[in-house]
């Protein structure tokens, strides 16, 4: 039997990546929330248990609390932010809210050596950390010693040695805590005493019996958009039904230049995965012409996507299941991912769940991963690297890169500026070092001179990320060279345009797409 940690959800937007470093750990977890908490500890068994942060507040009356059993049962706690606070509010201590709120980068100094620390931090030294809190812990339960401090949180880190208890009020899961990962590894690890012999192709065959037991002998069509995560999804779901799957690439319209054929061509060349094309572009753009609200323009793409399935499963004689690509990070920005209570950002076009008239279920394999997790996967099952590399493309599509009105026409001029743009970062040897880029077309007009004439068109806007997960960005730093000649040339070939700009948010507080 594999090492289990159990992950008690407070309703963090970082819960998963809690998940996912102890994944990285070579470890296997599951997160709960923490409502139904006592029941999977029970059933579970882990051989730890890491508390998530989350937004409430443990002086608030009614917040959520850990089911007494985890501090009971003799194992290692680790407690994060809000699960170091309920630590304390549990056993003892005090927690308080602070004048001194800390979000963002921090520095904690190391007060005392600790298992938590070892091989990375040594006592004496300082370190960066991300924190995020309002509140703090003031006292300490009994049999609590305080192993690190920061200007903010005098109680940083704090641990009971005797009894396996850990807590940090910063995030050690992020990547701007840069020793994080390391820290967690040194719970599941060094504390827990966790083996460490959990790989991605165990994930794999986990995956694949999870959508046996779940599908059984029914059948499934998948939604492939010809980006890698829905082809991750369906080649992991063939091979664990084969052909009980259909495929079906809807084309809405939305896609940019070239990319339709590009994707039948990839699935019928490399894949032998049943697969149907439809042509729905009328029915998509004449839904969203003149429509500017970006929530309207997701929603209405997502049911539209929804009737498309529903027609096809109907062409096919039924269909059981509804198999989508969707990622955490989709998945946390629309909705909490276990029902907590986090705040939705987006709604994602593929989450959200499925009409009840429409009696279907989904399987949604990839529900956890993240995006690099899906490329590992993705390789791990064979598919190929010049696949693998290719930049995110989200749902809705070109859509949500024309703020404002949708227009046919001002689709088109995106599509041909979106087509210069990557071609000259692909010239430019760029493309791999780009997580995402794309062009936007924005719904202002700006005077401009060409020829001796005067114009007034449309401004586009430049976009391109580095990031590991999607789920913080940095803007990419190009050198003014590049910029310069990709915003020539789109001006000089694109009719509609007179003005480039590029844009250096990064995300948070921006988000990668514009909508
Ligand atoms: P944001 O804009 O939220 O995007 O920072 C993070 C990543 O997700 C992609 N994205 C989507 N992908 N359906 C998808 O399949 C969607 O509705 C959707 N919205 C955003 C986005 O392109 C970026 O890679």
């Amino acid at each position: 039997m594999t090492d289990r940690i159990l992950i008690i959800d407070f309703g963090s937007q970082v819960t998963q990546l809690i998940a996912r470093r102890v994944r990285e750990s070579g470890v296997y977890s599951e997160i709960v929330p923490f409502q139904s908490a006592e029941a999977a500890f029970k059933e579970m068994n882990p051989k730890a248990v890491i508390l998530s942060g989350g937004p409430a507040s443990t002086t608030e009356m009614g917040s959520p609390r850990a089911p007494q059993i985890v501090f009971e049962a003799g194992i290692p706690v680790l407690g994060i932010c809000y699960g170091q606070q309920t630590i304390c509010a549990q056993l003892g201590g005090e927690v308080a809210s602070s004048d001194h709120r800390e979000f963002g980068r921090a520095f904690v100094s190391v007060e005392k050596t600790s298992p938590l620390f070892e091989g990375c931090w040594e006592q004496g030294t300082n370190h960066q950390v991300w924190m995020s809190h309002g509140d703090r812990v003031v006292s300490l339960p009994d049999g609590f010693e305080v192993i690190g401090t920061s200007e903010g949180a005098p109680f940083a880190a704090i641990a009971d040695e005797k009894r396996h208890f850990y807590a940090v009020q910063f995030h050690p899961e992020v990547v701007h805590t840069p020793d994080g990962a390391k820290l967690i590894e040194n719970f599941t690890h060094k504390i827990a005493g966790c083996s460490g012999d959990w790989t991605m192709a165990e994930y794999r065959q986990q995956a694949v019996d999870a959508i046996r037991k779940q599908v059984g002998d029914k059948k499934v069509i998948c939604g492939l958009s010809g980006g890698v995560d829905s082809s991750v999804a369906a080649v992991l779901i063939h091979e664990a039904i084969g052909d009980q799957l259909t495929c079906i690439y809807v084309d809405h319209g939305l896609m940019r230049m070239g990319e339709t054929e590009q994707v039948l061509s990839m699935f019928r060349d490399h894949y032998n995965i049943p697969l149907v094309h439809v042509d729905a572009a009328d029915l998509f753009i004449g839904q969203l012409e003149g429509e500017s609200d970006p929530e309207v323009k997701r929603k209405t793409i997502g049911r539209l996507f929804i009737e498309v399935f529903e027609e096809e499963a109907k062409k096919l004689g039924g269909a059981d299941f509804l198999a989508q690509g969707t990622l955490y990070p989709d998945v946390i920005e629309s909705v909490s991912f276990t029902g907590g209570p986090s705040v939705t950002i987006k709604s994602h076009h593929n989450v959200g769940g499925l009409p009840e008239r429409m009696n279907m279920q989904l399987v949604e394999p990839l529900r956890e991963l993240f995006k690099d997790e899906v490329r590992d996967l993705g390789r791990e099952l064979g598919l190929p690297d010049s696949f693998i590399g290719r930049h995110p493309f989200p749902g809705p599509g070109l859509a949500i890169r024309c703020p404002g009105g949708i227009t046919r026409d001002k689709l088109d001029i995106l599509r041909q500026a979106d087509a210069i743009y990557l071609d000259e970062i692909r010239k430019a040897g760029l493309y791999d070092a780009i997580w995402q880029a794309f062009a936007v077309l924005l719904p202002v007009q700006t005077v401009g001179v060409m020829g001796d004439g005067r114009t007034y068109e449309f401004v586009c806007a430049l976009r391109a990320v580095t990031s590991v997960d999607g789920m913080t960005a940095d803007f990419y730093h190009y050198d003014m060279e590049f910029l310069g000649r990709a915003a020539t040339r789109i001006i000089n070939e694109v009719r509609g345009i007179n003005r480039v700009v590029y844009d250096v948010t990064s995300k948070p507080p921006g988000t990668i797409e514009w909508e």
